[in-house]
């Protein structure tokens, strides 16, 4: 596709004396108000150098670039040079490009096949899968979605806690008070309140701190009681996590968690200590962080079982000799953010020039309307139920307002959940937010359903005009585009342009809101034109100019809700 902002940038080379294109380049702008253009040049810099005023060059300037393919028209205000672009020619560029490209309109090969490790979701076994999870669990999957659609290889790992001393405290627990039919029948409820009741009891009684300890120990050391337990909890955890995956329409291709590094433990420790970066403290090795203002990072503790931290160095390690990584992204809370700072601190002391290609990728916390959440008192909203519930309620609606559907069941499922999905990448990850199910499920607001709804309102357009939108899409070159360069075309075809610099922008930030709120703008941008005019209009000609920008507006829709992990269903 023409990059018109370089043509431009290239033209205004030509003619602007003492810049080149890179720097005429970052100066162009687009105005907020499409009034003054489609993209502005400002002259102000350029006074000093040419010795005249900014308003003088920017006349000057104009008059110069007159009129030539890509412009309709040039108009010089004040000290800006404001350009607008030929619709027609624009129009014709943007619709081709999306009708050549189709699902991969937006992307790109900058990834040259270089690998991205994707690391998301990454829950606790024997622990809620929880309301909290579907920030990382999503927010990763989009990073993930992206990446991939930009030309990475991709490497999709869920690093699974499912080591460290809560084990002995969950077996500890299991083997006073627990039913093996108990946990069978609802394993995670029940293992959660067998650890509720472990941390009731142990205040009153801190000895268990003291067994749990030692029973962690022995299934470090591998006996056979304690892993038996442990792989039970595990899978059985498992079961239930692939059931929400499994919703969310989610996959990966690793569950190397935190257990997977028990043993590449010792060659981590040893290199620490090759380095000089462990010292003792208090029977534990510490690394001493205090020159780059971070507290000490224990890596081992007194009784030699290691931790979180050391698991996850181990873990980078092991990821950039097994994946050779260009790229080692963690999508972990906004909490862990002291623990990702020490974590890329030692592994830069220990020499590997690869610490900075490890990024976290941190977010806010989600809450409830009636409070927070915490895992120890048990008060705990699981995510399938909330999946589920946004299905539930969404069939009701859907019954309610009287949806187009062929199938309730399936519409249901992909609008409930594509809603809690759309909901969680609105905003700037980094934002804590509320969960409200008036927010998530509101059909006309900046919503998964709304944008859905169009991309639906898009196709059914497109179903209706049968062989004349065939006709159109294999006869774009002879259809007349003046009939889509009114001001509501021209601006949704610009969205539409801007599409694949923002995936690009998504990427660098690793931020998907970025795409969530640019196909809001679309689909907004869309409904304006679908109002402003009517597109099954008698005239042929129009008609079929028509079709084929509602055609590159769905096409784009459905490619942004990709990226977000969502379905574009084509009824609704
Ligand atoms: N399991 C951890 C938790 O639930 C998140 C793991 C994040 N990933 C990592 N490599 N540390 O808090």
């Amino acid at each position: 596709m023409i990059n018109f902002k370089e043509s431009i940038a290239e033209k205004l080379s030509k003619i602007v004396e003492g810049l080149d294109k890179d720097e005429i380049l970052s100066m162009l702008e687009v105005p907020a108000d499409s009034k003054l253009g489609d993209y502005t040049f400002p002259c102000f810099r350029l006074a000093k150098v040419m010795r005249k005023s900014p308003a003088i060059i920017a006349k000057d300037i104009a008059e110069k670039l007159d009129d030539n393919s890509i412009f309709e028209k040039i108009e010089n205000v004040n000290a800006y040079v404001n350009m607008f672009l030929n619709r027609k020619a624009f129009m014709s560029e943007v619709i081709k490009e999306v009708a050549d490209k189709k699902d991969r309109y937006g992307s790109s090969d900058v990834g040259q096949n270089r690998t991205v490790i994707v690391e998301y979701s990454s829950p606790n076994i024997a622990k809620p899968f929880h309301i909290g999870h579907i920030r990382s669990t999503v927010i990763g999957h989009s990073i993930y979605k992206i990446y991939d659609f930009l030309g990475y290889k991709t490497v999709r790992i869920n690093h699974l806690g499912d080591y460290g001393t809560q084990f002995g405290k969950m077996i500890v627990a299991y083997k006073r008070w627990g039913k093996e039919e108990d946990v069978k029948k609802a394993p995670i409820q029940t293992l959660l309140e067998y650890y509720v009741k472990f941390h009731e009891e142990a205040e009153k009684d801190p000895s268990l701190e003291d067994e749990a300890r030692e029973t962690f120990t022995r299934l470090e050391n591998g006996e056979e009681e304690e892993v038996r337990l442990w792989q039970w909890f595990r899978d059985e955890s498992l079961k239930e996590f692939n059931r929400v995956y499994e919703m969310l329409g989610i996959e990966f291709d690793s569950y190397a968690g935190e257990s997977f590094y028990s043993d590449k433990m010792k060659p981590v420790i040893d290199k620490m200590r090759e380095k000089n970066l462990l010292i003792e403290s208090e029977g534990a090795h510490i690394v001493d962080l205090s020159e780059y203002n971070l507290s000490p990072a224990v890596i081992m503790k007194k009784d030699g079982s290691t931790l979180y931290i050391t698991r996850d160095i181990a873990a980078a390690i092991y990821r950039k000799d097994h994946y050779d990584f260009y790229k080692n992204i963690y999508v972990v809370a906004s909490q862990q953010n002291l623990h990702f700072q020490q974590w890329i601190q030692i592994l830069e002391l220990m020499g590997y020039e690869w610490a900075r290609d490890c990024v976290h990728v941190p977010f806010g916390l989600v809450s409830l309307e009636d409070g927070t959440m915490s895992t120890r008192h048990g008060r705990v909203v699981f995510l399938e139920d909330v999946l589920n519930k946004a299905v539930e309620q969404t069939k009701n609606i859907i019954l309610e307002i009287n949806v187009n559907t062929d199938n309730l069941d399936v519409t249901a499922k992909q609008v409930g959940i594509g809603a809690v999905i759309f909901n969680e990448l609105s905003n700037n990850r980094i934002k804590d937010y509320v969960f409200s199910w008036d927010k998530v499920l509101n059909f006309d607001g900046e919503t998964g359903p709304y944008v859905q709804y169009t991309h639906a309102r898009a196709a059914s357009v497109l179903r209706n005009a049968g062989d004349d939108f065939d006709y159109a899409l294999e006869n774009m070159e002879e259809l007349d585009m003046n009939y889509i360069s009114s001001d509501s075309a021209h601006e949704l075809a610009k969205m539409i342009y801007a599409f694949p610099d923002v995936v690009l922008e998504a990427a660098e930030k690793y931020e998907p809101s970025i795409v969530t709120r640019h196909i809001v703008d679309i689909a907004q941008g869309f409904n304006r034109f679908y109002h402003n005019e009517h597109i099954l209009v008698d005239d042929v000609a129009e008609k079929r100019a028509k079709l084929l920008l509602v055609y590159a507006t769905k096409q784009t829709i459905k490619n942004g809700l990709h990226l977000l992990g969502m379905e574009a269903p084509e009824r609704m």
